[in-house]
């Protein structure tokens, strides 16, 4: 088994092959002055099980046609599987034609990535579980809660938790962590205006004196987050944290996420955020290594994986 690190994210890719004792596979990645991506891999890998990191983050085409083009040096190579282990599935959101003639870029990703030559796909709470779906091969969607609810029950004192769902689409998530926190739920009706705007209507539950947790798979300008914690303040609730699986914190989010009345932002590292955060003190990061390291190793073994989240 070898692990193939992209540019995307090297320090995950660091930290998962520290704790499965292994080195990265030697490869030249880099850019000719036109912005065409090279990748060269310089050690033998025929018939090895190739694992290859790399996140679809901003700049999402760059690292995605990254991807592609690992996966097609190691299928040329002969390697004997290739699995793409993508923390951060960009295009996600994409999923199904909301307006007539638009695009469905999930199916179009999840395509490219089939015919460059993947046999398997590992990823982290994908922006919808349907996503699996558009692969036809198997695909391990990893799952952040387990996490977040250890950090919940370990750093933040409350006897009157209400876990905090910010639209329709993160019900199921919110009521999986409050489950394992043994919190109530309560659910934010949310709009979008249009794209990039958010607008919350009503407050379905009591959140008056509560100690709010918000869980949702992404935070991109900030503004789902943020207008949902004024609303909470005003419904009085105590406080709001929010935990977060991929943090692309696009624009004016970290300012804005400063200024907002979240208490505590946390967030994983299936994107590298180290340089963006520095000088905040309201945002804290989980590092998902450990987690996506033992994946790796079960799928390798031919172990049960679902068993990790029991
Ligand atoms: C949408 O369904 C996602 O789960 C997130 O709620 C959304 O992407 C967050 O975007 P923003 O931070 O720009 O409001």
């Amino acid at each position: 088994m070898k692990i193939l690190s992209g540019t995307s994210n090297p320090t995950l890719s660091k930290n998962i092959s520290r704790y499965l004792r292994t080195k990265l596979v030697n490869t030249n990645i880099k850019k000719f002055a036109d912005g065409e991506i090279y990748v060269e891999i310089n050690e033998n890998i025929r018939g090895n099980s190739v694992f290859v990191i790399q996140s679809s983050a901003n700049p999402a085409n760059d690292n995605l046609m990254e991807l592609l083009l690992c996966i097609d040096a190691l299928r040329r190579s002969s390697a004997k599987n290739i699995t793409a282990v993508i923390p951060y599935f960009g295009y996600a959101r994409q999923d199904r034609k909301v307006v007539p003639r638009t695009s469905i870029s999930a199916k179009l990703v999840s395509n490219l990535i089939t015919n460059a030559g993947a046999n398997r796909i590992v990823t982290v709470d994908l922006h919808a579980g349907q996503i699996q779906g558009f692969f036809d091969m198997p695909v391990d969607n990893l799952f952040t809660t387990p996490l977040f609810a250890r950090y919940i029950k370990k750093n933040i004192k409350s006897k009157n938790f209400i876990c905090v769902s910010p639209d329709a689409g993160a019900i199921e998530r919110t009521r999986a962590l409050a489950t394992k926190i043994n919190a109530d739920l309560a659910i934010i009706d949310k709009r979008r205006p249009e794209p990039g705007k958010s607008k919350v209507m009503n407050i379905i539950g009591n959140v008056k004196d509560k100690d709010c947790i918000i869980i949702d798979d992404i935070i991109d300008s900030g503004g789902t987050i943020i207008n949902a914690a004024d609303a909470l303040v005003k419904k009085g609730a105590k406080s709001v944290y929010v935990f977060i699986s991929h943090a692309v914190l696009s624009g004016n989010a970290i300012k804005n996420i400063q200024k907002s009345k979240i208490k505590k932002l946390i967030i994983t590292d299936t994107i590298d955020n180290s340089k963006k955060i520095k000088k905040t003190n309201k945002i804290q990061v989980l590092s998902i290594a450990q987690l996506m390291a033992e994946a790796i190793k079960r799928i390798s073994n031919s172990t049960s994986v679902s068993s990790l989240f029991n």
